[in-house]
């Protein structure tokens, strides 16, 4: 399959690789199967623009640490004794050895095992055994491994491995704006991902998941039968008469924006199949602190948002893709926690487990479909998968987005058209 470019994709000559294999309506095959374009995509993406790693939440007292993944490296992510949280890459500045064997814990420095080299939770060197070796008591100008950059935006941490570049700030652009919605929605105007992740191992290529996660021509067939045993009405929202819309975010990042069908019912808490009265001192909580603006809150709900090029929030679940190789990638799952919410906090937890557990429903039937995805694109004929849905339909709205109907893969279009721009450069 890598070779195995037909004269279509081969010309203009004058064409970039990928100008070559990402076009407006279709994209190659090869992107999902070829060892050298993820050895790239891992330079030009991975190791380059802001990724999420991990929330604040997961190390909240001084010393805390956790172990987390940035694509293929190991990192641990800590808390140093005066509240600054550090990415450290895991790996001894002498021989190499991982130095952080636990998954997480509080402590105020790593051991390495193997020469007992000891490092601060920032990464410094602190000592190391029989110094006359290396010539007395100056010390030597090693350490740990770091993510050169990192940085947090409402306590969702993300590192670059680029010393230098955009911003986080600038990297999210308007997708903050859905991380902002989602605080929004805790009483406190905070949102906690200390439940613990469930690490989902996936074989297919990590754009099959970030793909999906805004495509809104799938649920209906794919969820068709938890939305049927459970009586959910989430199906509705991806039909063809849904008013709900598919919106191109820019920077690569995608939302399905259910608001305008939430804003019809006008029901608070339908966004998340409830009742006000099921949760009332919660609603409490969000009247007490928002005023007038707690009803639309809790009427138009949780952002369905994918934030390019891993961190996808599906309203009350965060999804964290990680690629290991072209054709395998690991996802991490946890439900969201709402400061403040505690009575919500415990029914997103069941849900989560419902939906995203190791038997849970939703994403059992996704990882089938990515795994199938996968197989598929390995047979050399036909080359191209489509992308095309709603191309004659999508709009440009009065934020300057461009706009589809739910069903549309306007979402994938605004990604791809990013990934070209990170793949050309
Ligand atoms: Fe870590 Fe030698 S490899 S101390």
């Amino acid at each position: 399959m890598t070779s195995m470019l037909s004269s279509e994709t081969a010309e203009p000559a004058d064409e970039g690789r990928y100008d070559r294999l990402v076009r407006a309506d279709k994209v190659h095959g090869s992107l999902y199967t070829d060892p050298a374009i993820f050895a790239e995509e891992l330079q030009k993406i991975w190791f380059k623009t802001w990724v999420f790693v991990g929330h604040e939440s997961e190390v909240p007292q001084p010393n805390d640490y956790v172990r987390k993944r940035l694509a293929t490296q190991d990192v641990v992510m800590t808390r140093d004794k005066d509240g600054e949280v550090h990415l450290l890459v895991n790996r001894c500045a002498h021989r190499g050895l991982q130095v952080c064997d636990d998954a997480k814990g509080n402590s105020s420095s790593f051991r390495c095992p193997y020469h007992g080299w000891t490092y601060r939770n920032t990464g410094e060197l602190l000592g190391y055994p029989y110094n006359k070796g290396y010539g007395g008591k100056n010390k030597l100008e090693l350490g740990m491994g770091r993510v050169p950059r990192v940085a947090s935006y409402r306590g969702f941490v993300f590192g670059s491995m680029a010393a230098d570049g955009p911003s986080l700030e600038e990297h999210l652009g308007a997708a903050a704006g859905e991380i902002d919605r989602l605080a929004g929605l805790s009483p406190e105007g905070e949102v906690r991902l200390d439940a613990g992740w469930l690490a989902h191992r996936t074989r297919a290529n990590w754009k099959f998941l970030a793909e999906n996660e805004t495509d809104g021509y799938h649920p209906q067939f794919v969820h068709g039968s938890i939305f049927g045993v459970t009586g959910s009405p989430i199906g509705a929202l991806y039909s063809d008469a849904s008013t709900a819309v598919t919106r191109a975010l820019g920077g690569g990042h995608s939302e399905n924006d259910l608001r305008p069908e939430f804003r019809t019912f006008a029901e608070p808490m339908r966004w998340f199949g409830t009742k006000p009265d099921r949760v009332p001192r919660y609603v409490e909580a969000m009247r007490q602190a928002y005023g007038e603006d707690a009803e639309r809150r809790m009427i138009e709900g949780a952002p369905h948002v994918m934030i390019f090029p891993n961190l996808f929030i599906a309203e009350i679940q965060v999804f964290n893709i990680q690629p290991t190789a072209v054709g395998e990638c690991t996802q991490y799952a946890t439900a969201v926690q709402l400061a403040g919410g505690e009575e919500m906090n415990r029914r997103m937890i069941s849900q989560s487990i419902g939906s995203v557990g190791p038997a849970g429903m939703l994403l059992a039937d996704d990882t089938e479909m990515y795994e199938r995805n996968q197989r598929g694109v390995s047979m050399l004929d036909p080359e191209w998968l489509d992308v095309r849905r709603g191309l004659v339909r999508e709009v440009v709205d009065e934020a300057g987005f461009t706009t589809g109907a739910a069903t549309d893969e306007t979402g994938m279009r605004g990604f791809w058209k990013h990934y070209k721009s990170l793949m050309e450069a």
